[in-house]
């Protein structure tokens, strides 16, 4: 065994987060054990578990955790215990300080719908089958971070508002991230914005159009308005390649990928920067509803967990959790969010256990 090893920062959050999170780690234990290196872990509370303990989403003391790992995993945030919070005080502020933190302005989200799950989607399986497409969301910038924001006004007569901003660096260096993505992939890179109304989208649309005919000539750019790409991506999601857009937007439309493939328990996301770590997290929510009740579907956070290795440059323990996956979902196994009609559904713990023996089949 050599004695290559990682730090990873686990942050189980709230609701399914922790369920999830645990099944990710059981898998990242075994696929690196068979694969020859070592994984630790720190653990930390986030968003409303920090807030419980610390009266805070996100410490600095665990944002510097996070900054001195070699990847950091997060389960979900958020739920109605901490609903009535507002500002700084919500879950929520605690997930955009940590990605403001980390500084990972490119959010990978894939969304592919193998054949086995086409009949699981709320559309026809012959629309879906075969969708694979990557969303590259801003994560740093945009209207979730533009100052200058505000509320003010007496109740009844209140001004409240965000501001939409982006530079022109911020834009170019993840819409790199888009055109190599393009590159190595179909070669198709479509920009989506709301150029028709917004001067931020001008300014998006033309940074984006400068640097594909500069650098990227080779890779075939389009431009769609988000409405637009809304319906497309439920009438045709197969034109999809890669798709590169804002913060605001790309959250929307990440969502509505994800429910191609029946469930938004099964989109993982990678949110990378210039350096690591990292930041891998599920695209679903703490889903405070089925929390504590193994109903959860594990396989956003292992797929995470996947891209995590990935970018650590264990690409065989990646594909090990990737293949398990698949072969537990050819199995026919389903958890309740992917549930058909009278077929049993698995537990969390099950589905984690069915893709270990999956995994181990080719590790
Ligand atoms: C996501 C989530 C977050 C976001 C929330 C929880 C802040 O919806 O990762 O898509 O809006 O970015
Ligand atoms: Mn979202």
């Amino acid at each position: 065994m050599s004695d290559k090893s990682y730090q990873i920062a686990l942050l189980p959050g709230d609701g399914i987060g922790p369920e999830v999170i645990a099944e990710a780690v059981t898998l990242l234990d075994a696929v690196s054990e068979a694969c020859g290196f070592r994984i630790t872990y720190t653990e930390n509370a986030a968003g409303g578990a920090a807030i419980d303990r610390y009266k805070d989403p996100m410490p600095d003391s665990v944002v510097e955790t996070c900054q001195a790992a070699d990847g950091v995993m997060l389960g979900a945030v958020g739920g109605p215990a901490w609903d009535h919070h507002t500002g700084d005080m919500r879950p929520e502020s605690g997930l955009l300080k940590i990605r403001r933190e980390l500084g990972v302005f490119a959010n990978l989200r894939p969304v592919a719908v193998p054949a086995s799950l086409a009949e699981a989607s709320p559309l026809r399986p012959e629309a879906v089958a075969g969708t694979d497409m990557l969303v590259v969301r801003e994560l740093t910038g945009g209207i979730y971070f533009g100052e200058p924001r505000g509320r003010s006004g007496e109740p009844g007569n209140e001004d409240a508002f965000n501001t939409m901003r982006y530079t022109t660096p911020e834009i170019e260096r993840v819409a790199r991230v888009a055109f190599a993505w393009a590159r190595k992939r179909r070669g198709r890179l479509c920009s989506v914005d709301k150029a028709n109304v917004l001067v931020v989208s001008q300014l998006w649309r033309d940074v984006v159009t400068k640097l594909g005919a500069e650098e990227y000539a080779d890779v075939e750019l389009s431009h769609m308005y988000v409405d637009n790409a809304a319906m497309q991506l439920v009438i045709n999601p197969g034109q999809f390649d890669v798709i590169v857009t804002g913060n605001l937007f790309g959250d929307i439309l990440s969502d509505a990928g994800a429910t191609l493939g029946g469930s938004l328990g099964l989109l993982p996301s990678a949110s990378l920067g210039a350096t690591r770590p990292g930041l891998f997290e599920p695209v679903h929510g703490s889903a405070p509803d089925i929390a504590g009740q193994s109903k959860a579907n594990p396989i956003a956070c292992i797929l995470s967990a996947a891209m995590m290795l990935d970018d650590l440059g264990e690409e065989k323990a990646a594909s090990g959790l990737r293949a398990g996956v698949e072969g537990a979902l050819d199995e026919g196994l389903r958890t309740a969010d992917l549930g058909r009609e009278g077929r049993e559904s698995v537990s969390t713990r099950e589905m984690g256990e069915a893709i270990l023996v999956h995994a181990r089949k080719v590790i």
